[in-house]
């Protein structure tokens, strides 16, 4: 008979009675401590802080004396929030990237007089981080949280959600050392259980320098195992070890045979990790053995485990996001030659928070701080400026995909004194700027002319001085910019303009907005009357009726092109081909050859003359690279068109294509390492990026996969093949094809199904792409049960928590463990079969930009590190190892 420990962990509190020695780089602030005092706490030595230099609102208060009287010092006094309804802590100096523990503790005692509960949100920058709930004004709770800050401060926001008046007692970050984790997540530590001990304190006074909670826990029916006597070293893969106090005991199955079970049941869906600690407590004689195996849900998971004498080893479990599941059942089961139970010494079970809401580009994050600050601006101006929306700071908008972009900035009527700050030119992606009815003085600067997306600038009702810079005059004239200057006497202003703004404002006004109407009115009828010339056209023209295609060629590409894109005759391709001597590709559309034109490679690629489809497919390509140019899109370099010859010639990619490098080894290819795979990965993701998000309209490529990205010299990775790629409608719209194009095993699932082409398409083939270069695996691999997709068969390693199978083996362990990770989740993020739940390419390129700074911070780092993976890798028992290496909340001291 099992006996089991039940958890129910839907709504956790505890008693907080938080340990823990000081360290350097620890930050300790008592929340509502007056400004300048600092103290050092009694039972642990730690030295707290006033929280006034980190925080710009809310008031200070004190508990009731009887709370005061019987919790640590720290809770005596708190900051409680009656205004705004999001206030937030900016932790400066944090380190980015690295691991650390945030631990916000919260004691309510009655401190309002109100005796009433309050019920509030923290966050942590843009993400929720938890929802608290008190349930006795006299009782503490607190919030661990293992975090890597992606910039240089972390923002802790207490967020009003009408239930109540939120407030904060105190705010620790410790260091736990260099992150070794995924940080596009954070885990929040749920509970650390103290097994087989009797001992009720939870106190761990020292013990810990964490000062991480360890709980007793014991249930009728285990055993206690105690060794009073023993001090495990951890092992030597391990940086993070439970204190000897916790480790000392462990429980265990009265019987020999029985297991040892566990589980946790959550009222929601739950990615957990769990870790299991173990030591043997019990010296074994000869003829005794102590070896058990560890099943999740019923399944098979780890083992056999036999836990070293004096010594504590652990095991993490992963549940991955895919599996939605709620309740874990952990069964220790002795194995068939154990003569004795099993045994554990401690668990800690973590929740797995999604933290990758998007936040404002960190650039424009910083100017608008420093604009807050210049002005004294005193509005909702705390946390990220652009977002969540909802707490959005006042007078901004906001682009809204991707990283947010501020695109309208309004402090009018503010109060705002002193010059226009140079901050404000940093937010480069302002289409409106409004300044007016302030006391602002000094000259207009010019840096307001190099905003190349305004196109509303009032600064009217100043006292600005001197000229106004003559390219905004320009800008305004031209009728792209609408400019305010009216009633700033000291200003000079020549030009018509300023009398024109002051007096006859609106009228002026009226007649820019006219006559941008007009102009847009008529554009769009332009391009109504010439999409359908254009689908007459196509409708009639006969597949080798060559020479329309050579006009419709000379209407698009006008004769700026013509002059930088040359057209050759055929004459000249089959020089230059030395008459077709070199075949280097083929395609859908026709063969390559290799050519030299002035010394020059080059690679030529003919229309096969049979080709419909290549035909219009040619057409496609060439509207396209008409009228794209990126240094990760292959480019053209002329065209030849003449009867039936038709070619595109481009610059030559000398290193061929990426699959020739992932899948075969001969002369010519080259075992890329982490480093390499991550730059070519990040090049291909920014030319799709710059299809999408670059092009008016966008451009789906639609046939994104490894043999279209070729590779240059200098392995440089270039987008190739655009043939088949369709503009697509920027509304909003989804675009409905007729042929199914692309390439099976890149193919977007969803797609296929509906025929609605997007964005989203190329992005899931990206992410087929970024498998392969993760894994060094085909699209479609052949396994024992016949074939099967790169997705599903990463999907199932994660499952099984194999996670080092996936990488391949090739680059033998010589990579930043938290970088793969990472990218592993960008990539099945990507393949996900909704396409909402895909990220844009904008966070794609995000996503491997850090994915490669993780990497390159690995290579240039201390021998630690390398010693770490080192002795990794010479582990025999893979799996645990590949657990340490992709362990994420317990770093080092
Ligand atoms: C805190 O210290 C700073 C610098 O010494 C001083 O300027 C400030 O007035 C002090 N604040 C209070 C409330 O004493
Ligand atoms: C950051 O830390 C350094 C050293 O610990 C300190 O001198 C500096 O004042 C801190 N800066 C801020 C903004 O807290
Ligand atoms: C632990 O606490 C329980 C009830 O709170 C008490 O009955 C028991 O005696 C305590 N045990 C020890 C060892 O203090
Ligand atoms: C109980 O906890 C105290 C305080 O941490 C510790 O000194 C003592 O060793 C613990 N006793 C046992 C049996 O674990
Ligand atoms: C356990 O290991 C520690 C070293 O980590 C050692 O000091 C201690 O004596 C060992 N205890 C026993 C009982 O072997
Ligand atoms: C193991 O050997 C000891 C003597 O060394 C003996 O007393 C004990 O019964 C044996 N236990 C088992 C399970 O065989
Ligand atoms: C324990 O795991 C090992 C290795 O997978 C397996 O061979 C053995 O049958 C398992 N034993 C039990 C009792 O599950
Ligand atoms: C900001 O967005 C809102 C809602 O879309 C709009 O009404 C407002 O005019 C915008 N403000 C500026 C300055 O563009
Ligand atoms: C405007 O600026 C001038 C100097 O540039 C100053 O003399 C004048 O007092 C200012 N007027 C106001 C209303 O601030």
């Amino acid at each position: 008979m099992a006996t089991s420990l039940f958890l129910l962990l839907g709504a956790l509190s505890f008693i907080a009675t938080i340990q823990g020695q000081d360290q350097s780089g620890f930050i300790s602030i008592d929340c509502g401590l007056p400004e300048n005092y600092s103290y050092v706490e009694k039972n642990t030595g730690i030295n707290y802080i006033s929280d006034a230099n980190f925080i710009d609102s809310g008031v200070s208060k004190t508990v009731s004396p009887q709370d005061k009287a019987t919790h640590q010092q720290y809770f005596t006094y708190l900051r409680s929030f009656p205004y705004g309804t999001r206030n937030c802590y900016r932790i400066n100096n944090v380190t980015i990237n690295t691991a650390y523990i945030i631990r916000t503790s919260f004691l309510y005692g009655n401190y309002d007089g109100l005796n009433k509960l309050p019920q509030f949100e923290v966050h942590v920058g843009t993400n929720l981080w938890d929802t608290l709930k008190f349930s006795d004004a006299s009782v503490s709770i607190y919030r661990e949280l293992s975090h890597s800050p992606t910039r240089d401060y972390v923002d802790i926001c207490l967020v009003n959600i009408g239930t109540g008046t939120p407030f904060i007692s105190a705010i620790e970050l410790r260091i736990l050392g260099k992150d070794n984790g995924p940080s596009s997540y954070s885990v929040a530590r749920l509970k650390g259980l103290d097994l087989g001990s009797k001992n009720n304190s939870t106190c761990r006074y020292r013990d810990d320098i964490y000062g991480c909670i360890w709980e007793p826990y014991s249930v009728n029916g285990w055993r206690q195992l105690i060794s009073t006597n023993i001090d495990p070293n951890p092992s030597q893969k391990m940086t993070y070890v439970p204190p000897a106090s916790v480790m000392r005991t462990a429980a265990t199955p009265r019987n020999a045979r029985d297991s040892l079970d566990f589980s946790f049941q959550f009222d929601y869906v739950a990615q957990i990790h769990v870790r299991f600690y173990f030591a043997e407590v019990q010296k074994l004689s000869a003829n005794e053995s102590r070896s058990f195996n560890i099943s999740v849900n019923g399944n098979y998971w780890e083992g056999p485990i036999v836990p070293t004498y004096n010594q504590t080893d652990f095991y993490i479990f992963y549940s991955t996001y895919f599996e939605r599941i709620s309740e874990y059942r952990f069964s220790l089961l002795p194995t068939e030659f154990s003569t004795l139970p099993p045994i554990t010494n401690a668990i800690e079970i973590f929740l797995v928070k999604d933290f990758s809401q998007p936040q404002t580009q960190n650039d424009q994050a910083d100017a608008m701080r420093n604009i807050k600050i210049a002005y004294k601006v005193s509005k909702n101006w705390q946390g990220d400026p652009c977002a969540p929306v909802a707490y959005k700071w006042d007078g901004l908008n906001c682009s809204s995909v991707g990283t947010l972009k501020i695109t309208a900035l309004n402090l009018s009527s503010s109060g705002l004194t002193g010059q226009i700050v140079s901050y404000i030119s940093k937010l480069t992606d302002l289409e409106s700027l409004d300044l007016s009815n302030n006391s602002l003085n000094g000259e207009i600067p010019d840096f307001l002319a190099d905003l190349q997306s305004l196109k509303v600038l009032n600064l009217h009702n100043n006292n600005l001085t001197g000229q106004v810079p003559n390219a905004l005059i320009q800008r305004s004239s031209e009728g792209v910019l609408s400019l305010r200057l009216g009633q700033n006497p000291n200003l000079l202003c020549e030009s018509a303009l300023c009398d024109q703004q002051t007096k006859d404002k609106s009228k002026k006004n009226n007649t820019v907005i006219y006559v941008l109407a007009s102009i847009s009115a008529i554009l769009v009828l332009l391009l109504l009357v010439l999409a359908m010339i254009n689908i007459i056209y196509i409708k009639k023209r006969k597949p080798k009726d060559y020479f329309k295609v050579h006009k419709e060629f000379s209407d698009q590409t006008g004769s700026q092109l013509e002059s930088k894109r040359r057209r050759y005759s055929f004459n000249e391709v089959s020089n230059m081909t030395n008459n077709f001597e070199r075949v280097i590709g083929r395609g859908g559309f026709g063969t390559v050859y290799y050519g030299i034109i002035d010394n020059i490679q080059v690679a030529v690629k003919m229309l096969s003359q049979s080709s419909v489809q290549g035909y219009q497919q040619f057409l496609a390509e060439v509207n396209i690279l008409m009228r794209v140019h990126h240094r990760n899109l292959t480019s053209l370099i002329g065209y030849c068109n003449e009867e039936t010859n038709i070619a595109l010639i481009y610059e030559y990619m000398e290193n061929g294509n990426l699959e020739e490098h992932l899948l075969e080894k001969n002369s010519r290819t080259r075992l890329f390492n982490w480093e390499e795979r991550l730059t070519i990965a990040m090049d291909a993701a920014q030319g799709l990026e710059y299809l999408h998000n670059g092009c008016k309209p966008p451009i789906i490529h639609r046939d994104v996969k490894c043999t279209n990205i070729l590779l240059n010299e200098n392995f440089q990775a270039k987008m190739s093949d655009l043939g088949l790629s369709r503009s697509f409608p920027v509304d909003g719209g989804t675009h409905v094809t007729t042929v199914i194009a692309g390439t099976p095993g890149y193919l977007d699932p969803e797609y296929q199904v509906s025929n609605r082409l997007t964005e989203k398409s190329d992005v899931y083939s990206f992410g087929v792409v970024l498998l392969e270069i993760i894994t060094g695996k085909p699209a479609i691999a052949k396994a024992v049960e016949g074939k099967i997709h790169i997705s599903e068969w990463v999907k199932s390693m994660l499952a099984k928590g194999d996670v080092k199978c996936i990488v391949d083996t090739r680059l033998q362990g010589d990579f930043e463990s938290s970088s793969v990770w990472r990218a592993v989740e960008i990539a099945m993020a990507s393949v996900s079969n909704k396409s909402s739940k895909r990220p844009y390419m904008t966070d794609i390129v995000t996503e491997l930009k850090e994915c490669l700074a993780m990497e390159l911070a690995r290579k240039h780092n201390s021998c630690e590190t390398m010693t770490m993976s080192l002795a990794t890798e010479s582990e025999s028992s893979s799996l645990a190892s590949s657990i340490m290496m992709f362990k994420t909340e317990m770093a080092g001291s």
